[in-house]
């Protein structure tokens, strides 16, 4: 432990005091640590130091203190915690997970070129037509919602991506990348990264030992990854010698042009490869997680539903479907988007931070090397920003009828440097699909063999992307003549 001495006499942050190695562990709901971490705030404020199984742990609870921490002095709070099974499970290529400095930098400017706000409208049109074919297989098999919304999410980035067309079932790329995900997700959460951070020869113990089968697994999940790393890239170069590609962000990537010093430094194909397959284990599921919070809001909020289809039917009509012209016409629909992804957040701690210097900030030491965790959850569920942060309130996004206030957002995508780059492609993602299934259905609780209403409860799973609890429901075609306007 650094003792007061090491740290100029300054005190740490207030916190739970912590119990050498074991740490506070114990008291810690690890299903949803961010409450925890948002008691902690409620009592000792907007930065909390605890320790987790003997590393320095600190939680911001605050949008101000994350806003001077993250964004004014970035350099220093914009590392990553060395995780040794990012690299023993073959996903130390992930942007998300890289060290802070010239190789993320690069990863960064390859997400800036085919993702930045102009290039992301650039496939407006694309989202709206997945998210019309999500609205159709709804119309087909609505009892089937879950499964459409798992194609809808990993169609739209493999469309993004590759210009690839994922088939709805059992498609070979979306296959294997989801079995990557799950396979690593044993070892992703800030928590158990902990764990094996403090556990670290665990990478070093071989495969026939107790522990051993974890190794094992370790080097299936790298081979799987080599596989997801390049099957869909050599996709689009076999495209691309047929002179049959479509626009994607491969594609653009690799018409950019990049400085000799970058040509000469890094070897472009691993590095483009790389950014792609993030863009699946960024953006898929966290996209999956928010359409089906949204699903679950519109049941529990009845109210809120019939408010947004009236702006919808009075804006658009009924005789074709909301585009991504009439957004600006529809500020109740923001106020829904921006609700969805604030009231339960799908990445409610976002990824885990670590300093990469020491700092002081209004006298508390901060060490280097601590694992810093940005608890988006409290920020969204703070009463002092958000009244009764636990409802769904679209209106709380609207100053005056028909206008969307600059704030309160509730940075659904982080700060700083390490900000969500997929946000802008996040956002017309979720967007069409919301003003799409609104326009089209009455979301409905399901019904059982009495014809009684099914009820459906606010709870949630973890994953690597936090969603609700598999629920029922119904989808109730508006009005007669929905079928000819979605067509086939
Ligand atoms: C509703 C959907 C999404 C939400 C709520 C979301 C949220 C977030 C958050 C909170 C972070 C962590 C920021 C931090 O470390 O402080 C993050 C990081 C990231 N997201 Fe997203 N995201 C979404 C969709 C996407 C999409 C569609 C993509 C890809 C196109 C993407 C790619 C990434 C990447 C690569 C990072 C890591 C950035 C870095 O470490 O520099 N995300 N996202």
């Amino acid at each position: 432990m650094r003792s007061r001495a090491r740290r100029g006499g300054l005190p740490l942050p207030p916190g739970p005091l912590g119990i050498p190695w074991l740490g506070n562990v114990i008291g810690l709901d690890v299903a949803q640590p961010w409450v925890t971490y948002t008691k902690y705030g409620e009592k000792y404020g907007g930065l909390v130091y605890t320790k987790l199984l003997g590393q320095d742990l600190i939680v911001i609870n605050d949008e101000e203190v994350a806003i001077e921490l993250l964004e004014r002095r970035s350099a220093i709070y914009s590392g990553r915690p060395v995780i040794a099974t990012n690299e023993l499970f073959g996903m130390d290529f992930n942007t998300g997970l890289l060290q802070y400095g010239p190789h993320w930098k690069f990863h960064r400017k390859l997400f800036h070129t085919a993702l930045r706000a102009e290039a992301a409208q650039s496939y407006d049109q694309l989202q709206m037509s997945k998210a019309r074919q999500f609205v159709r297989s709804l119309a087909k098999s609505p009892e089937r919602f879950e499964e459409h919304l798992k194609t809808l999410s990993a169609s739209i980035i493999m469309a993004i991506t590759y210009g690839y067309d994922a088939q709805p079932e059992e498609d070979p790329f979306v296959e294997k990348v989801e079995q990557l995900i799950g396979m690593f997700l044993t070892a992703l959460t800030p928590e158990r990264a902990a764990l094996i951070g403090a556990i670290p020869f665990l990478a070093h113990i071989p495969s026939w030992m107790p522990g051993g089968r974890y190794k094992l697994r370790a080097n299936e999940c790298r081979e799987l990854a080599q596989k997801v790393l390049s099957e869909p890239y050599e996709f689009v170069k076999q495209k691309r010698a047929e002179g049959t590609a479509k626009k994607s962000m491969v594609s653009d990537l690799l018409d950019a042009e990049h400085s000799s010093k970058e040509v000469s430094e890094y070897d472009m194909e691993k590095e483009i490869m790389a950014v792609a397959t993030t863009v699946f284990l960024g953006g898929a599921e966290t996209t999956y997680s928010s359409v089906y919070t949204f699903l679950l809001a519109m049941i529990l909020y009845p109210d809120v539903q019939r408010k947004a289809q009236d702006e919808i039917d009075q804006v658009v009509g009924h005789d074709r479907l909301p585009d991504f012209a009439d957004r600006p016409n529809l500020p109740y629909i923001e106020g829904v988007l921006r609700e969805t992804l604030r009231w339960h957040h799908s990445t409610p701690v976002a990824l885990p931070h670590a300093t990469t210097d020491s700092d002081v900030y209004k006298g508390y030491y901060i060490p280097k090397g601590a694992l810093l965790l940005v608890n988006l959850w409290a920020m969204t569920h703070n009463p002092r920003q958000f009244a009764s942060p636990e409802l769904f309130m679209p209106e709380r996004y609207l100053d005056s009828p028909g206008h969307v206030a600059e704030k309160p957002f509730s940075h659904p995508f982080g700060f700083g440097r390490r900000i969500c780059p997929g946000r802008y492609v996040a956002d017309g993602s979720v967007w069409a699909t919301i003003v799409s299934v609104l326009a089209t259905f009455r979301i409905v609780n399901a019904k059982d063999g009495n014809g009684e209403s099914i009820e459906v409860k606010e709870e949630f799973l973890s994953g690597l992307a936090v969603r609700p609890k598999p629920f029922r429901c119904g989808f109730e075609k508006r009005w007669n003549g929905v079928e000819t306007i979605l067509g086939d």
